[in-house]
């Protein structure tokens, strides 16, 4: 065991004893229109617009006031067809002519819209919404790319995000939890706008889901879904280059969201197709980490989210938002 893997499992038993816990108290649940559902990753646009959300039938929505709720932003499949898709559930097949965006974030210089599709990979979407551009996407016709996690360098622009499996579709990821596949197809990659290059940082992830980069730029955090686990990968500084452990879970991690204090909000929920074990009844929580991984904060979403997973917990001018992959509805919350 490395020393990193030993100061992470002295963390994980400090996070299940005596982190200071608590239950989130609802402010409001942000409808989307019916019948959708998904809301998986959130974003906020450079004048505090937002939440922009993505959904189930391949749109992204943007939540404008508690009167009009959410209107459509713009969408992710260059030949959308409305007919077929608008109002489309998760998990069909046909998610795959319609887009399903998974991850989210602002390029707060350009006010671009990035997102990770599960089945379009990296797309881009200008100031004024609508139709998206593909950065990075499937090599071969008809097939698909599987990105799911997503965060922009507010600095430098530069986009990381990951590939959660080259072996299944978002359509079999039900099959891939239920089977308790080890698949470490997935991937982090890093887009550069600058230049339009795009490398891989990390390969042979299990479900890579979630990504952020640290405030300055020095790190960057990726978390496996179905690892229990973070890594972190350097990315200046005499380690640059190279990976290591960064936290172990007692559950799922999902999207990972720093907040302007430099800290990161870890989604985790439990773990969905095996037996509930009691000590997680709190689950899913937001999990407020600092730089080395040290546990600040425990927030349970059991009374937003009933025990389905979460997917994203985010801090935003004060605020606290909720996402999810199944519900139909963001939220928004107080610890
Ligand atoms: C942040 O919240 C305050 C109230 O707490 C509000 O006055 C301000 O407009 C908000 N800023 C943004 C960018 O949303
Ligand atoms: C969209 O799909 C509908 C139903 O299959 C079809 O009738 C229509 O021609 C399609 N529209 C376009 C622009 O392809
Ligand atoms: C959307 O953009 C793609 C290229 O990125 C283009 O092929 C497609 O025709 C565009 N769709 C619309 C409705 O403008
Ligand atoms: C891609 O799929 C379309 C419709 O399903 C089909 O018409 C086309 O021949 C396929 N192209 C390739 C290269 O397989
Ligand atoms: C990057 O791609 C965009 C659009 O595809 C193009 O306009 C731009 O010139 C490219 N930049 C570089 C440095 O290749
Ligand atoms: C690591 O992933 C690559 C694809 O990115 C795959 O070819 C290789 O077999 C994987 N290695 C292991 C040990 O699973
Ligand atoms: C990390 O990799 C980049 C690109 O391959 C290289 O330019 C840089 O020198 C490397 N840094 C270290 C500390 O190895």
């Amino acid at each position: 065991m490395s020393k990193s893997m030993v100061v992470s499992v002295i963390l994980l038993a400090i996070f299940l004893l005596c982190s200071p816990s608590s239950v989130a108290v609802l402010l409001n649940k942000l409808q989307l229109p019916p019948p959708l559902t998904g809301p998986e990753s959130l974003a906020f646009d450079r004048n505090g617009g937002g939440p922009y959300v993505t959904s189930s039938d391949g749109r992204i929505f943007k939540y404008v006031g508690s009167n009009e709720g959410f209107k459509e932003y713009a969408y992710t499949a260059p030949n959308r067809n409305r007919t077929i898709c608008d109002g489309l559930a998760d998990f069909s097949v046909v998610q795959a002519i319609c887009g399903r965006p998974l991850g989210l974030g602002f390029n707060h210089q350009t006010n671009d819209l990035y997102v990770a599709d599960a089945y379009f990979g990296l797309v881009k979407v200008g100031p004024n919404g609508g139709n998206a551009t593909q950065l990075v996407g499937p090599t071969q016709a008809n097939s698909t790319m599987f990105a799911d996690g997503l965060d922009v360098d507010p600095d430098t622009g530069i986009v990381y995000f990951t590939i959660a499996s080259t072996n299944y579709k978002l359509k079999d990821f039900q099959t891939v939890l239920a089977s308790g596949s080890g698949d470490n197809s997935g991937s982090l990659l890093r887009y550069d706008p600058s230049t339009n290059q795009t490398t891989v940082l990390l390969r042979n992830l299990t479900i890579p889901s979630g990504v952020a980069v640290s405030k300055e730029g020095s790190f960057v955090l990726v978390s496996e879904y179905l690892a229990n686990r973070i890594q972190r990968v350097w990315l200046k500084g005499p380690r640059a280059n190279s990976s290591e452990l960064f936290m172990l879970l007692a559950g799922r991690p999902d999207n990972i969201k720093r907040n302007s204090g430099g800290q990161f909000w870890i989604s985790v929920s439990s773990f969905l197709g095996t037996p509930r074990s009691p000590g997680c009844s709190t689950l899913p929580s937001g999990v407020r980490v600092n730089e080395n991984g040290l546990v600040l904060q425990i927030v349970s979403l059991v009374e937003e989210y009933g025990p389905e997973a979460a997917s994203e917990v985010q801090e935003y001018n004060g605020t606290l938002y909720g996402g999810s992959l199944l519900a139909s509805y963001a939220t928004s919350f107080t610890s």
